[in-house]
Protein backbone atom coordinates (compact mmCIF):
# COMPACT_ATOMS: atom_id res chain seq x y z
CA UNK A 1 0.00 0.00 0.00
CA UNK A 2 1.55 3.11 -1.02
CA UNK A 3 1.67 6.67 1.25
CA UNK A 4 0.03 9.58 -0.76
CA UNK A 5 0.56 12.88 0.38
CA UNK A 6 -1.82 15.36 -1.65
CA UNK A 7 -0.41 18.63 -1.71
CA UNK A 8 -3.77 21.56 -1.74
CA UNK A 9 -3.99 25.48 -1.89
CA UNK A 10 -8.24 25.91 -2.18
CA UNK A 11 -11.19 24.34 -1.98
CA UNK A 12 -10.29 20.57 -1.87
CA UNK A 13 -12.99 19.05 -4.51
CA UNK A 14 -10.03 17.11 -6.02
CA UNK A 15 -8.58 15.94 -2.65
CA UNK A 16 -12.64 15.16 -1.78
CA UNK A 17 -12.65 13.46 -5.04
CA UNK A 18 -9.86 11.28 -3.78
CA UNK A 19 -10.76 10.56 -0.17
CA UNK A 20 -14.25 9.17 -1.58
CA UNK A 21 -12.28 7.05 -4.13
CA UNK A 22 -10.82 5.30 -1.44
CA UNK A 23 -13.82 5.07 0.64
CA UNK A 24 -15.25 2.95 -2.15
CA UNK A 25 -12.51 1.52 -3.40
CA UNK A 26 -11.54 3.10 -6.98
CA UNK A 27 -7.96 3.93 -4.79
CA UNK A 28 -7.21 0.80 -3.16
CA UNK A 29 -3.22 0.37 -4.11
CA UNK A 30 -2.60 3.71 -2.06
CA UNK A 31 -3.76 5.64 1.02
CA UNK A 32 -3.90 9.33 1.87
CA UNK A 33 -1.28 9.64 4.91
CA UNK A 34 -1.44 13.52 5.03
CA UNK A 35 -2.54 16.78 3.61
CA UNK A 36 -0.23 19.53 2.95
CA UNK A 37 -2.01 23.34 2.12
CA UNK A 38 0.17 26.43 0.82
CA UNK A 39 -2.67 28.18 2.43
CA UNK A 40 -3.30 28.09 6.19
CA UNK A 41 -7.26 29.00 5.30
CA UNK A 42 -8.18 26.16 2.61
CA UNK A 43 -11.41 24.70 3.02
CA UNK A 44 -9.20 21.69 1.67
CA UNK A 45 -7.67 21.53 5.31
CA UNK A 46 -11.25 21.27 6.68
CA UNK A 47 -12.28 18.28 4.34
CA UNK A 48 -8.94 16.69 5.44
CA UNK A 49 -9.74 17.58 8.93
CA UNK A 50 -13.33 15.56 8.45
CA UNK A 51 -11.74 12.43 6.98
CA UNK A 52 -9.49 12.12 9.56
CA UNK A 53 -6.78 12.41 7.61
CA UNK A 54 -3.48 14.33 8.86
CA UNK A 55 -3.13 17.84 7.43
CA UNK A 56 -0.93 20.97 7.83
CA UNK A 57 -0.28 24.27 6.13
CA UNK A 58 3.42 24.96 4.84
CA UNK A 59 3.12 28.38 3.84
CA UNK A 60 5.31 30.06 0.95
CA UNK A 61 4.98 33.30 3.26
CA UNK A 62 6.53 31.79 6.38
CA UNK A 63 9.82 31.50 4.25
CA UNK A 64 12.07 33.77 3.08
CA UNK A 65 13.16 31.77 -0.16
CA UNK A 66 12.01 28.84 -2.35
CA UNK A 67 14.79 26.61 -1.30
CA UNK A 68 13.18 27.08 1.98
CA UNK A 69 10.06 26.61 1.51
CA UNK A 70 10.81 23.44 -0.71
CA UNK A 71 12.98 22.09 2.61
CA UNK A 72 10.18 22.65 4.43
CA UNK A 73 7.94 20.75 2.40
CA UNK A 74 10.38 17.50 1.59
CA UNK A 75 10.37 17.89 5.88
CA UNK A 76 6.90 17.34 6.18
CA UNK A 77 6.82 14.66 3.40
CA UNK A 78 9.50 12.80 4.59
CA UNK A 79 8.24 12.53 7.95
CA UNK A 80 5.61 11.13 7.18
CA UNK A 81 6.88 8.67 4.84
CA UNK A 82 4.97 9.86 1.85
CA UNK A 83 5.74 7.78 -1.30
CA UNK A 84 3.46 9.76 -4.01
CA UNK A 85 2.79 12.86 -3.68
CA UNK A 86 -0.79 14.30 -5.72
CA UNK A 87 -0.70 17.66 -6.42
CA UNK A 88 -4.47 18.52 -6.34
CA UNK A 89 -5.68 22.35 -6.75
CA UNK A 90 -1.34 23.20 -5.55
CA UNK A 91 -1.12 26.59 -6.82
CA UNK A 92 2.55 27.00 -6.10
CA UNK A 93 5.54 25.97 -8.54
CA UNK A 94 7.60 22.58 -6.66
CA UNK A 95 11.15 23.56 -6.58
CA UNK A 96 14.14 21.10 -7.98
CA UNK A 97 14.94 19.51 -4.79
CA UNK A 98 11.22 18.21 -4.22
CA UNK A 99 10.89 16.92 -7.83
CA UNK A 100 14.09 15.73 -8.17
CA UNK A 101 13.43 13.69 -4.66
CA UNK A 102 10.25 12.31 -6.55
CA UNK A 103 11.19 11.29 -10.03
CA UNK A 104 7.78 9.85 -11.44
CA UNK A 105 5.90 10.01 -8.60
CA UNK A 106 4.59 13.37 -8.43
CA UNK A 107 0.85 13.69 -10.39
CA UNK A 108 -0.51 17.11 -11.19
CA UNK A 109 -4.18 17.48 -12.51
CA UNK A 110 -4.34 20.06 -14.97
CA UNK A 111 -8.05 21.63 -16.53
CA UNK A 112 -7.42 21.64 -19.81
CA UNK A 113 -6.13 19.19 -22.54
CA UNK A 114 -2.39 19.33 -22.46
CA UNK A 115 -0.81 20.83 -24.44
CA UNK A 116 -3.47 23.42 -24.63
CA UNK A 117 -3.96 26.30 -22.14
CA UNK A 118 -1.17 24.95 -20.25
CA UNK A 119 2.33 26.39 -18.60
CA UNK A 120 3.21 29.48 -16.44
CA UNK A 121 0.37 31.83 -15.13
CA UNK A 122 -2.39 28.89 -16.45
CA UNK A 123 -4.07 27.60 -13.61
CA UNK A 124 -7.50 28.08 -11.94
CA UNK A 125 -10.04 30.12 -13.74
CA UNK A 126 -7.79 31.37 -15.82
CA UNK A 127 -7.40 28.11 -18.07
CA UNK A 128 -11.18 27.91 -18.60
CA UNK A 129 -11.40 32.09 -19.65
CA UNK A 130 -9.20 31.27 -21.92
CA UNK A 131 -10.48 28.53 -24.12
CA UNK A 132 -13.71 30.32 -23.74
CA UNK A 133 -11.58 33.05 -25.26
CA UNK A 134 -10.15 31.05 -28.14
CA UNK A 135 -13.52 29.45 -28.56
CA UNK A 136 -12.10 26.35 -28.55
CA UNK A 137 -15.65 23.78 -28.72
CA UNK A 138 -13.59 21.07 -26.61
CA UNK A 139 -12.11 21.52 -23.35
CA UNK A 140 -11.41 19.01 -20.62
CA UNK A 141 -8.57 17.94 -18.00
CA UNK A 142 -5.23 16.02 -17.77
CA UNK A 143 -3.70 14.37 -15.10
CA UNK A 144 0.57 14.12 -15.98
CA UNK A 145 3.60 13.61 -14.08
CA UNK A 146 5.34 16.43 -12.90
CA UNK A 147 8.56 17.46 -14.23
CA UNK A 148 11.41 20.85 -14.11
CA UNK A 149 8.51 22.09 -16.93
CA UNK A 150 5.05 23.28 -15.77
CA UNK A 151 2.81 21.16 -16.94
CA UNK A 152 5.27 19.18 -19.06
CA UNK A 153 5.91 15.62 -17.59
CA UNK A 154 4.18 12.48 -19.33
CA UNK A 155 0.39 12.60 -19.32
CA UNK A 156 -1.12 9.70 -17.88
CA UNK A 157 -4.94 10.38 -18.66
CA UNK A 158 -6.90 12.76 -20.58
CA UNK A 159 -10.64 13.31 -20.49
CA UNK A 160 -12.88 15.59 -22.69
CA UNK A 161 -15.83 17.75 -22.14
CA UNK A 162 -17.68 19.83 -24.39
CA UNK A 163 -17.56 23.36 -24.32
CA UNK A 164 -21.34 24.79 -24.72
CA UNK A 165 -23.25 28.11 -25.37
CA UNK A 166 -23.15 30.31 -23.22
CA UNK A 167 -20.64 28.97 -20.68
CA UNK A 168 -19.19 31.15 -18.48
CA UNK A 169 -15.45 30.45 -17.28
CA UNK A 170 -17.31 29.17 -13.82
CA UNK A 171 -19.87 26.98 -15.11
CA UNK A 172 -17.24 25.31 -17.64
CA UNK A 173 -14.61 25.08 -14.65
CA UNK A 174 -17.51 23.09 -12.66
CA UNK A 175 -18.25 20.76 -15.73
CA UNK A 176 -14.65 19.86 -16.14
CA UNK A 177 -14.40 19.56 -12.46
CA UNK A 178 -17.44 17.05 -12.92
CA UNK A 179 -17.00 15.20 -16.03
CA UNK A 180 -13.43 14.87 -16.12
CA UNK A 181 -11.28 15.99 -13.04
CA UNK A 182 -13.09 13.85 -10.10
CA UNK A 183 -12.86 11.03 -12.60
CA UNK A 184 -9.32 11.02 -14.09
CA UNK A 185 -7.21 11.87 -10.52
CA UNK A 186 -8.45 8.89 -8.59
CA UNK A 187 -7.92 6.67 -11.43
CA UNK A 188 -4.62 7.77 -12.47
CA UNK A 189 -3.65 7.90 -8.50
CA UNK A 190 -4.68 4.14 -8.11
CA UNK A 191 -2.94 3.22 -11.73
CA UNK A 192 0.74 5.27 -9.88
CA UNK A 193 -0.40 3.68 -6.90
CA UNK A 194 -0.56 -0.02 -8.06
CA UNK A 195 2.63 0.55 -10.19
CA UNK A 196 0.47 -0.43 -13.81
CA UNK A 197 2.42 3.33 -15.35
CA UNK A 198 6.28 3.47 -16.47
CA UNK A 199 7.33 6.50 -18.44
CA UNK A 200 9.68 6.12 -21.34
CA UNK A 201 11.26 8.72 -23.45
CA UNK A 202 8.75 11.20 -21.76
CA UNK A 203 5.59 8.87 -22.97
CA UNK A 204 3.49 7.06 -20.30
CA UNK A 205 2.92 3.14 -21.13
CA UNK A 206 -0.19 1.98 -18.26
CA UNK A 207 -0.74 -2.16 -18.24
C1 LIG B 1 -8.86 22.39 -10.19
O1 LIG B 1 -9.68 22.77 -11.25
C2 LIG B 1 -7.49 21.99 -10.70
O2 LIG B 1 -7.55 21.33 -11.93
C3 LIG B 1 -6.81 23.33 -10.84
O3 LIG B 1 -7.21 24.04 -9.68
C4 LIG B 1 -8.52 23.59 -9.29
C5 LIG B 1 -8.50 23.22 -7.83
O4 LIG B 1 -9.79 22.94 -7.34
N1 LIG B 1 -5.38 23.20 -10.94
C6 LIG B 1 -4.63 23.97 -11.72
O5 LIG B 1 -5.06 24.89 -12.39
C7 LIG B 1 -3.14 23.62 -11.73
N2 LIG B 1 -2.46 24.28 -12.80
P1 LIG B 1 -10.01 22.12 -6.00
O6 LIG B 1 -9.22 22.80 -4.89
O7 LIG B 1 -11.49 22.22 -5.75
O8 LIG B 1 -9.57 20.69 -6.23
Amino acid sequence: MKKIAVLVSGGGTNLQALIDAQNNGILKSGKICCVISSSKKAYALTRAQNAGIPAEAVSRRDYTSSVQFDEALLGVLERYGADIIVLAGFLCILGESVIKSYPNRIINIHPSLIPSFCGDGFYGLRVHEEALKKGVKVTGATVHFVNEITDGGAIIMQKAVNVQNGDTPEILQRRVMEQAEWEILPKSCELVCAGRVSVTDGVTVIE
